[in-house]
């Protein structure tokens, strides 16, 4: 079948890269792509935006399925109007997208169905948040309620910083986002990331990953999109997946087809695993960036299958199978990000260290430019993954790739993966 995939970061090149790899996959196309997923597909300039003009596109490509990467065309309809189109796709509809795209749907739905999150308050203006907030322990998050790309969370230590983070929100810090602010409880634990396909119907775990949010060593700076993830994470226990799918998966499966908004996509929980267990801290509903990358580098099973039987609502029929390796990606990111990233700066020396094997590079804000040369085209730019027998085998190998790579421009975390190297070297 032909494949179109809607997304131009590293999440959309892992993607690709499996999907160019399924015998089951003819022509492979990314709107709009970037250098690196122009190795494995046919870049094509679509605005994801324009439903009509994507439609019009699979309809004359003959598109089996789209895959939709990133949270915005969800959260905007795209695989409503796909489904009215009758053309298949992977991703939830608009209104089971609001997982994501409300912090307070998905707060006022764990609450209905009994999923375990932390005590919240929604609130419309300042002063009903800030009388809200004289009563709370310390410290306490601060959220604006609609998507802002990660960066919509304060964890305020004292209540004159929380007061300031709700002030900010109401005045339009996060534009659109901050019409509604959720307050919530501080949880205390471990974070991880876990994934679920999801067909509406059934469920099936595709593995836990930890993230690095923040820009600097030792988790310090602020919060990114993601500056490196592996995979599998330690306080992922096989007791702990199990948990995390009869506690908080399974029952929102069920709460959302009970609302008449099944869920058919990828769910990604984001954890707190506290004393008491897995704790929701919130959803998305989409791979995460940078954790699917090192997923998929994992996954020993052909990709394009579970995708489409996420469509078909035939989950029930797939087994999934995983190399028993870690993985380990580093983010590169063009100097200034997260703020106002440099761009157009040239990257060499990329060919050498992607041929090592158990390496791969995927592309996130690259292009090319005029004559030929991949140059910076956004705030993550690169993602050095690699393989090991543990985490410390591959976290060396990805940073002996990293280091390989000619792009003073960029810059990495040089501790990517620190928890679980401690760990292991605890026990050895
Ligand atoms: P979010 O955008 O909701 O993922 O929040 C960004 C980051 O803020 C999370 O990855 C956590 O590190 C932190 N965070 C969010 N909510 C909480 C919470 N209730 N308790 C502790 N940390 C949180
Ligand atoms: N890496 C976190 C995310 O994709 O939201």
């Amino acid at each position: 079948m032909n494949v179109l995939i809607i997304g131009s970061g590293g999440r959309e090149h892992a993607l690709a890269w499996r999907i160019s790899q399924s015998p089951f996959c003819e022509k492979l196309f990314a709107a709009p792509g970037n250098a690196g997923i122009a190795e494995v597909a046919n870049l094509v300039q679509l605005d994801a935006s324009n439903h009509a003009a994507v439609i019009g596109f699979c309809r004359e490509n003959d598109i089996g399925l789209v895959v939709i990467g990133p949270e915005a065309p969800l959260v905007a309809g795209l695989s409503d109007d796909l489904a009215a189109a009758g053309i298949k796709h992977f991703g939830p509809s608009k209104a089971a997208a609001q997982l994501e795209g409300s912090k307070g749907f998905t707060k006022d739905f764990c609450r209905e169905f009994a999923i375990p999150t932390g005590a919240y308050g929604r609130f419309n203006d300042a002063s009903a948040a800030k009388a809200y907030l004289a009563g709370q322990p310390l410290p306490i998050v601060i959220k604006a309620d609609g998507l802002a790309a990660g960066k919509g969370v304060v964890i305020a230590a004292t209540e004159t910083e929380a007061e300031a983070a709700v002030d900010a929100c109401f005045e339009g810090a996060f534009g659109d986002a901050g019409h509604e602010v959720v307050i919530e409880a501080y949880l205390e634990g471990e974070e991880a990331s876990f994934f679920a396909l999801c067909d509406g119907a059934h469920a099936i775990a595709f593995g836990a990953a930890q993230d690095h949010k923040r820009v600097g060593d030792g988790d310090t700076g602020p919060n990114t999109g993601g500056m490196g993830a592996y995979t599998p994470a330690p306080v992922m226990t096989d007791a702990m997946m199990q948990r995390t799918m009869d506690e908080i998966i399974h029952p929102t499966l069920a709460g959302m087809t009970m609302r008449g908004i099944p869920f058919k996509g990828v769910l990604f929980a984001g954890l707190m695993i506290t004393d008491t267990g897995p704790q929701l801290i919130e959803y998305n509903v989409r791979f995460g960036d940078p954790e699917c990358q090192v997923l998929l580098m994992r996954l020993k099973s052909d990709l394009l299958p579970a995708l489409i039987a996420t469509a078909e609502g035939t989950l029930d029929k797939i087994t999934l199978d995983w190399y028993d390796d870690a993985v380990l990606t580093v983010v590169m990111a063009a100097k200034g990000y997260p703020g106002t990233p440099e761009k157009g700066s040239e990257i060499r020396g990329l060919q050498k260290p992607a041929s090592n094997p158990g390496v791969e590079i995927f592309h996130a804000g690259t292009k090319r430019n005029e004559t030929g040369h991949v140059i910076a085209n956004g705030g993550r730019v690169l993602n050095v993954t690699a393989r090991g027998a543990n985490v410390a085998e591959a976290q060396a190998r990805a940073y002996a790739a990293v280091d390989a790579i000619e792009w003073p421009e960029g810059f990495c975390r040089r501790d990517i993966g620190w928890r679980a190297v401690t760990r292991e070297n605890e026990n050895p």
